[in-house]
């Protein structure tokens, strides 16, 4: 591959010397260069190459369009009103309602607002604070399902503890559970779960969540849900693993507000659970972020209690753009794994790709050969499994449908160039 130039190139040599936890923190996330530097996250060089070439990017999940004029609007009026100063430590009251009415309307959960509902910067606040509250020695272990978020790997390994990982597999991404069974021990502190699951868009079975649950309790272990993806799923409504009996007393359950609302940028979430768990997370978190963003607190607050025909009409819109881009994809020449949820399709790329190559360089190479930018699975996966998905690929489909219908028509291309 071509050098980049410095504006999307990392200085590699920087921080070679530099001692601390760092180090581990990029190792856990793969990024650890075998010169010892830290490397670039995948999505910060694609996205600079989308730039670069002036490529489609169907790389990083965010969405092109802006979220609904209301939620907009109640952020205006609370910057106007002077909502601009710290909010309280769990959050403005407005939306720590908003988020237990949202969790009552949708789910029957009967969250405290003012003990069991915590505000955090966004869902990757939630998840480090979390992380660095509950792991306390370097023999417990995390279990998560792989590929994963890339944070996870990152911050189970700056809190000093194992990753474990159970493989979802082509095409539908669904656990073994005997695998499942397996991975969880008595070491087990937490199994973090991430339904609707990025990057595969894999909704997870009901005996999953149970057996999720059944594991859970046997081994004494915390469940930390990831649910960012909640209102995206294109069939059955979401079921939150907090809702299963003997879940509840050891369930944290994480959301955000960006993807529902096409707000990634303002970075609100929350983790709701028993107050004694939300406590644990609390005293970590105040020092990391303390708060954040007080008026897109107030506007989410807004959104929260949008009517229901709004969060249908998101998962809808999504999944037009779903069909759409599947279509593209298979017209193209890859083999498509239907998702059930969130913003990402997962193709299989290997009719397309140069013997010897892997998605990797695929998508390297793909903004100069059609203007396309996607993302190779292969980093959502720890090292040691990184073959298992040498030639699937992930694309985002949250982007306006002539923008997808312009990427599909450029990939239709691929088939008549040399790979
Ligand atoms: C699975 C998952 N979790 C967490 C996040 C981060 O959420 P937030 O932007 O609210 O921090 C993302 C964003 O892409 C995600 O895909």
């Amino acid at each position: 591959m071509a050098a980049l130039d410095p504006p999307y190139a990392c200085n590699l040599s920087a921080m070679r010397e530099i001692p601390g936890a760092w180090r581990r923190t990029a190792q856990g996330a793969g990024l650890l260069s075998d010169t010892g530097a830290a490397a670039p996250t995948i999505f910060a060089e694609m996205s600079a190459l989308a730039a670069h070439t002036g490529a489609v990017n169907l790389g990083q999940g965010f969405p092109d369009e802006d979220g609904p004029a209301a939620v907009l609007d109640a952020a205006r009026d609370a910057i106007s009103s002077g909502a601009n100063q710290y909010a309280p430590g769990r959050g403005v009251a407005a939306l720590r309602d908003a988020v237990a009415d949202h969790q009552q309307r949708f789910y029957g959960l009967t969250p405290d607002p003012d003990t069991e509902i915590l505000i955090t910067a966004g869902a990757t606040e939630a998840l480090a604070a979390t992380l660095l509250a509950l792991i306390d020695s370097p023999d417990d272990e995390v279990v998560v399902f792989e590929p994963y978020y890339d944070s996870y790997a990152a911050c189970v390994a700056l809190a000093g503890a194992r990753l474990v990982t159970v493989p979802l597999r082509w095409p539908d991404f669904q656990p073994d559970l005997d695998d499942l069974s397996r991975a969880v021990t008595d070491h087990t502190r937490i199994i973090l779960v991430n339904d609707p699951h990025n990057p595969t868009g894999a909704v997870f079975s009901a005996a999953t969540r149970q057996e999720i649950v059944r594991l859970a309790e046997r081994h004494d272990a915390i469940v930390v849900t990831d649910e960012v993806y909640e209102h995206l799923v294109f069939g059955e409504p979401h079921v939150p693993l907090a809702t299963l009996a003997g879940a509840h007393e050891r369930t944290l359950s994480i959301s955000s507000a960006g993807k529902t609302f096409s707000t990634t940028g303002w970075k609100i979430g929350w983790v709701s659970g028993p107050a004694d768990l939300v406590d644990a997370v609390l005293a970590v978190k105040q020092f990391l972020t303390y708060v954040n963003g007080t008026p897109f607190q107030h506007a989410i607050a807004a959104g929260l209690a949008l009517p229901d025909d709004f969060f249908s009409g998101v998962a809808a819109a999504l999944r037009a753009k779903r069909d759409l881009l599947g279509v593209g994809l298979e017209a193209a020449g890859f083999t498509v794994s239907r998702p059930a949820g969130s913003y990402f399709t997962v193709a299989d790329a290997r009719a397309l790709m140069a013997p010897g190559t892997d998605a990797a360089d695929f998508c390297r190479a793909l903004p100069e050969r059609v203007g396309v930018v996607a993302i190779p699975l292969t980093a959502f996966v720890s090292r040691p499994h990184r073959a298992d998905y040498a030639t699937l690929v992930r694309f985002a489909a949250c982007k306006r449908e002539d923008v997808i219908a312009d990427a599909a028509g450029r990939l239709a291309g691929l088939a008549g160039l040399a790979r």
